[in-house]
């Protein structure tokens, strides 16, 4: 297992990092069961990847981090590379206890640094306009919205299509 150059202090405090989870890990079975826990509980079955975790994670072209502290896993971010010129970030989530203390900006700005380190132009995905928290991170970081899609998680849940360009320099 690697950990990313991310070592965090909250206001609480506690220390945390931000870690890469290793396809080849010992660990790897326990991570993923412990991430689909937190997926589970914080995403409604028409949002939730639980049911293909090991699938996405298991592609060539994504990658997964989290945030360990002490041993728990507090939040992760699952990005992907579907083309080589643009990346998307597919899921991001934090456990409810230990929101606004960083965790989730810190995740994303870590995946657009992974990102970055391609030849990628752009780094896409998809919001449900009600989910502020995720869209004032979004809209923190730069990411711009592109478009509306109508009924993208269900027949009455639509999705914001949103986007962040590098510079091509
Ligand atoms: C979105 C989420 C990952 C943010 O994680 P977090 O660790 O609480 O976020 P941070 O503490 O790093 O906050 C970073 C920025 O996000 C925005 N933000 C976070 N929580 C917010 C809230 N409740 N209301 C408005 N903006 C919020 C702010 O811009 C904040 O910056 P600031 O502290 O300077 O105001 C978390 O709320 C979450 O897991 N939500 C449920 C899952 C979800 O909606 N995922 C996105 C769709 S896949």
């Amino acid at each position: 297992m690697s950990a990313a150059p991310f070592l965090c202090k909250s206001p609480s405090m506690e220390r945390w990092t931000v870690v890469e989870l290793q396809r080849n890990s010992t660990n790897w079975a326990t991570l993923v069961e412990e991430i689909v826990k937190l997926e589970k509980k914080i995403f409604p079955k028409h949002e939730s990847l639980a049911r293909y975790f090991d699938e996405e994670l298991k592609k060539r072209n994504s990658g997964l981090l989290y945030v360990d502290l002490d041993g728990e896993v507090t939040g992760y971010v699952i990005y992907s590379w579907p083309s080589s010129l643009s990346a998307s970030i597919t899921k991001i989530a934090v456990k409810e206890s230990h929101r606004r203390q960083g965790h989730g900006e810190t995740l994303l700005k870590a995946a657009i640094e992974k990102c970055r380190s391609r030849p990628i132009q752009r780094i896409s995905l998809h919001v449900d306009p009600l989910r502020s928290p995720a869209m004032g991170l979004y809209k923190k970081l730069g990411f711009q919205v592109d478009s509306l899609i109508k009924s993208y998680y269900s027949s009455d849940r639509d999705a914001y299509r949103m986007y962040l360009d590098f510079d091509e320099n």
